[in-house]
């Protein structure tokens, strides 16, 4: 570790304290402000409330309709019954297309690269900007993402019964 690194590290709490818990040196402020207050600063969730982003959706990413799944999901939210680890959530995660392009690629890419970084596919590349604006104009429904990630989980469960998973 570097001796920034160990300074950030050691000085860490105080830092949280004296924020209030607010934000973490470069969180992206779309992730502090937005997304940690439902899912916790650090990314696990609330049990059976919030479901955690720790863990859990860097696997999305070995198939190709995760990216747009996760595009989706920021920009129109989701609503209706979802399984996460077995456990059972019924909530509305609403939409946070408020946010730029450049604010939400930086918030779904931290929650990838720093709280999923073992389950990512080798060749991963992190979402763009640009993926954000392509899928603005699409109006998806909060059901119709919610289709889009059984969809996802039946891609996800072909692609182990093949031997492709990792
Ligand atoms: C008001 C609370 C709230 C906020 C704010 C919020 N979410 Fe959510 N999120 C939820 C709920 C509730 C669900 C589950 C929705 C359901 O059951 O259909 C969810 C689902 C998700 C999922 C899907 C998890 C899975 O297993 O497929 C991801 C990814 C996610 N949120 C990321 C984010 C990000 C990134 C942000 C910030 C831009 C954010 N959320 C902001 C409440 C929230």
């Amino acid at each position: 570790m570097t001796r920034l690194g160990r300074f950030v590290v050691a000085g860490l709490p105080a830092l949280v304290l004296a924020l209030g818990g607010a934000a973490r040196a470069g969180t992206p402020p779309a992730f502090s402000q937005r997304c940690a207050v439902c899912h916790q600063p650090n990314a696990t969730g609330i049990p059976g409330i919030y479901p955690p982003l720790a863990g859990t959706v860097g696997r999305y990413l070995r198939v190709s309709q995760g990216r747009s799944y996760l595009v989706h999901l920021l920009l129109f939210g989701m609503n209706g019954p979802i399984l996460s680890q077995g456990t059972r959530y019924e909530g509305l995660m609403p939409s946070a297309s408020d946010f730029s392009n450049e604010e939400l690629a930086a918030a779904i890419n931290y929650v990838l690269e720093e709280f999923n970084a073992r389950q990512l596919p080798r060749d991963f590349k992190p979402i763009t900007a640009a993926e954000f604006q392509a899928a603005r104009g699409t109006n998806l429904t909060q059901a119709e993402v919610l289709r889009e990630r059984e969809q996802l989980f039946s891609a996800l469960e072909k692609t182990a019964r093949n031997g492709n998973g990792r």
